[in-house]
C-alpha cells in the first residue's frame, strides 16, 4: 500500500501495520537496536534483564516509543565500547596515539565524532564539536556571546515554558552579568491561556516589541511539551536582522528532523544525544557557531581548545582552534564518544536524515490517523502537537481529560508499552523511524484505548486501580 510523504496510509488493522513494515526499506535497522522485551522490563536482577527468551510472549519486544526521552541501545555500542576497552588493557596510554581496528585514536575521536554528525544538523565540521553536556554547552555558548556590558542590549527571550534547564541558564546567566532578570529576561506565552503552541508571527511580534534592547534569543527546535518544531530559518533571520544573536536549543530536533544550521544563518545551537541520537543515558552534547563566529566570543578556554599543534608543548599559550573546537575544554571520555560515533555509523548506514524523514512523516500520520479513529476515546484527550507535518516531528503529545494520566501510565507499563508522561495531563509518543515500526503505533492505540477505558472507570470509582506512581522522569 503506497503512501504520499506525510500522509497516513489508509490502513487500521494489525496485519494492515505489519504489511506496511513489510514495504518499509527501513525495517531492517530494527534488529541493531536493543528493544527492551516485556519480560526484561520486568526483571528486578541483572541476571533477569539479561535472559531474553525470544519464544515465550514475554520474551517479544516492548512497544517503545519512547526515543523522545532515552533512544535505546544500538546493538554496535557495546562492541565499539568493548574495541576501546581492547585497546585501553592491551595499549595504555598508547590509545592516544595508536589506531586499533580502524577506530580512531583517542585524540582524534573528538574530530571524527564531529565529522559524523555535522551532516545531521547541515554544518560544516568545522562548525560543530562534540563536547560536555546541553546545559553547560549552553552556558558557554553564552559565557562567549552574552555581553551586555559591552554594546547595552541586555535583554534575553526564551519562552515561558521553556525546559528549566534552559530557563535557569537564562536567569543565572543574568544574575551573573549582575543583571536583573526581571527587566533582562523575557519570556514569550501562547497568545491565549487555551493554547500551547506559539505562533510564528506571535514570536516574531514579541521580537519586535523586545528588538531595541535584546542581545539573544534562545528558543527551542522541537518544544519538548507540545512537540512543535519552531521554524527555525524564518524565526533566526528575523532576530538576526535586528541585531540578536540567535541560539536553538536542539535537544528534540537532533536526528529527529532535517537541519540545515549553516544555511539558516543560525548564530549557535546546542543539543543532547541521548534522544533521538541514541547514545546513550547522559552522555556527551554537541554545540554549533556558525563560522562567522570562527574566532569572535569571549570563549572559555582549556587546553582542549587550544591549537592541536601546540596542545602537548606546555607553555601555557592559548591559541584557540577556529570554530567550534575551540570551545573545548577538557578531553572527551572516550566512552561517551564511542557510544555516539557507534550510534552515527547506524545513521549513516540508513542514509541520514532524508530517508528517515520520509518514514518519520509517514509513521507519526499514520499514529495520528489511528488516534483519531479511536472514535468511542476520543474525547477523553486531544492531540496538541500541531496537525501540520512541517510544524513537528516524530512525536505526537496527548493532552487527556482531567485526572485520568496516573491511571493510563499504570496501565500503559503494565502493557509493556513504553511512552512518557508530562504532569499534570500529557502523554508523549515518540515513533522513531530508526527503529520503530507501524505495527509499534497500532500496539500503542490499542492499549492506550484499553488504558483510557481502565481510567475512565477508575475515575467513576466502578474499578479499583492499584497505581503505584512512576519514577519521575527527567528529560
Ligand atoms: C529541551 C531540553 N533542554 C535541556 C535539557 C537538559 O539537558 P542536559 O541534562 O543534558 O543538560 C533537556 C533534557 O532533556 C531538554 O529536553
Amino acid at each position: 500500500m503506497a503512501a504520499m510523504d506525510g500522509e497516513a496510509p489508509h490502513v487500521s488493522s494489525r496485519d494492515d501495520a505489519v504489511s506496511l513494515d513489510a514495504q518499509d526499506p527501513l525495517s531492517r535497522f530494527r534488529k541493531e537496536f536493543a528493544i527492551p522485551s516485556k519480560a526484561q522490563l520486568k526483571a528486578e536482577s541483572l541476571q533477569g534483564a539479561e535472559a531474553r527468551d525470544e519464544s515465550s510472549a514475554d520474551g517479544t519486544a516492548s512497544v517503545y516509543l519512547c526515543g523522545n526521552s532515552l533512544g535505546p541501545q544500538p546493538m554496535l555500542v557495546s562492541t565499539r565500547i568493548q574495541q576501546h576497552l581492547t585497546t585501553w588493557s592491551s595499549q595504555g596510554v598508547f590509545g592516544h596515539f595508536k589506531s586499533l581496528a580502524g577506530l580512531p585514536t583517542w585524540l582524534d575521536a573528538d574530530s571524527k565524532a564531529s565529522e559524523s554528525i555535522a551532516p545531521m544538523v547541515g554544518a560544516k565540521t568545522s562548525e560543530v564539536a562534540v563536547m560536555q553536556t546541553l546545559t553547560a554547552n549552553l552556558h558557554f555558548l553564552m559565557g562567549a556571546f552574552y555581553k551586555p556590558k559591552l554594546d547595552g542590549r541586555h535583554k534575553i527571550i526564551l519562552e515561558t515554558k521553556a525546559f528549566p534547564s534552559d530557563h535557569f541558564v537564562v536567569e543565572s546567566q543574568i544574575i551573573h552579568h549582575s543583571l536583573d532578570p526581571r527587566s533582562s529576561m523575557v519570556t514569550i506565552s501562547p497568545p491565549s491561556a487555551s493554547h500551547s503552541l506559539l505562533p510564528t508571527d506571535h514570536v516574531l511580534s514579541v521580537i519586535n516589541e523586545h528588538a531595541k534592547d535584546t542581545a539573544l534569543l534562545l528558543l527551542p527546535g522541537i518544544q519538548f511539551y507540545t512537540g512543535q518544531l519552531l521554524d527555525i530559518p524564518l524565526i533566526t533571520s528575523h532576530a538576526r536582522s535586528l541585531g540578536i544573536f540567535v541560539v536553538w536549543d536542539l535537544a528534540h530536533a537532533v536526528a529527529n528532523v532535517p537541519l540545515q544550521l549553516h544555511d539558516w544563518g543560525v548564530d549557535a545551537a546546542a543539543w543532547c544525544s541521548y534522544k533521538y541520537l541514541n547514545s546513550g543515558p547522559g552522555t556527551i552534547g554537541g554545540l554549533f557557531v556558525h563560522e562567522r563566529h570562527a574566532t569572535s566570543g569571549n570563549r572559555l578556554a582549556g587546553w582542549w581548545g587550544s591549537s592541536k599543534g601546540t596542545r602537548f608543548a606546555m607553555d601555557n599559550s592559548y591559541t584557540p582552534i577556529p570554530g567550534a573546537a575551540g570551545f573545548q575544554l577538557s578531553n572527551p571520555s572516550i566512552f561517551d564518544i564511542t557510544a555516539l560515533n557507534a550510534s552515527l555509523e547506524v545513521f549513516a548506514q540508513a542514509g541520514g536524515m532524508k530517508p528517515l524523514r520520509a518514514k518519520s512523516l509517514k509513521l507519526t500520520a499514520y499514529l495520528e490517523s489511528l488516534l483519531l479513529k479511536s472514535a468511542e476515546y476520543s474525547k477523553l484527550f486531544e492531540i496538541i502537537t500541531p496537525k501540520d507535518p512541517e510544524q513537528r516531528g516524530a512525536q505526537l503529545s496527548l493532552k487527556l481529560a482531567d485526572g485520568l494520566l496516573d491511571v493510563v501510565m499504570h496501565e500503559l507499563v503494565l502493557r509493556s508499552v513504553v511512552v512518557d508522561e508530562r504532569q499534570p495531563d500529557v502523554v508523549r509518543v515518540a515513533p522513531a523511524p530508526l527503529f520503530n515500526s507501524f505495527e509499534d503505533c497500532w500496539l500503542f492505540v490499542d492499549a492506550f484505548s484499553e488504558a483510557l477505558k481502565i481510567s475512565v472507570k477508575a475515575k467513576e470509582g466502578i474499578v479499583e486501580v492499584g497505581v503505584t506512581k512512576q519514577p519521575e522522569k527527567t528529560t
